[in-house]
């Protein structure tokens, strides 16, 4: 059984208002609800017997396992690295940055256009095969996530984590979310 984590809004979190923040944390705590229910019936027998690649209950178990799971994994990520009181990378994160983009502003203008390009999630993560950072785009929880890498810094830009408060003022969430990163948060996560 997977846990909820209780996130509550703070006065550093200035990306989003109190209202934009609480509706999606309520959408987050549904993908929760959600995978612990199939995980639930994957513990049946769950229509193994019937599995194939076109239609069934097993088939659509597995493909809601990773939706659902990766919807949590995903959103903690997010909410866990905005706020804070750091506004600028400390050294060893810039230095690893500069390494695989030229220069901090260069990661910063690639990471916006990324997330631009989204449909799903902007993520900046370390890609073991290549042992270097990417910016990375998904387009739902599920599409576009490389099979070995770790994510570091987390963007939602499905239109459900701005668009009650910026409405179509896509930019402008980008733009507030990036003076709103918790460094001290993607720091640590950097060292793996
Ligand atoms: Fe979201």
């Amino acid at each position: 059984m997977i846990e909820k984590i209780d996130f509550h809004y703070t006065d550093d979190i200035t990306v989003v208002n109190r209202e934009q923040f609480d509706v999606h944390v309520r959408l987050y705590e549904g993908y929760v609800n959600s995978i612990n229910k199939i995980d639930e019936e994957l513990n049946t027998d769950a229509g193994r017997k019937e599995a194939n690649t076109t239609y069934g209950k097993f088939r659509d178990l597995k493909r809601g396992e990773t939706y659902a799971l990766n919807g949590v994994i995903l959103h903690e990520l997010y909410f866990q690295n905005i706020g804070g009181k750091t506004s600028e990378p400390d050294l060893l994160t810039s230095r690893m940055i500069s390494r695989d983009f030229g220069c901090v502003s260069d990661w910063i203008e690639d990471f916006v256009a990324t997330a631009k390009a989204s449909r799903g999630w902007a993520v900046l993560a370390f890609e073991q095969r290549s042992g270097r950072f990417r910016n990375v785009s998904l387009d739902s929880h599920d599409l576009g996530n490389i099979a070995y890498y770790a994510p570091v810094l987390v963007l939602d830009m499905y239109e459900h984590a701005y668009f009650l408060q910026y409405a179509d003022k896509k930019a402008d969430y980008i733009n507030f979310f990036m003076s709103n990163i918790n460094w001290d948060v993607v720091g640590e996560r950097i060292k793996f």
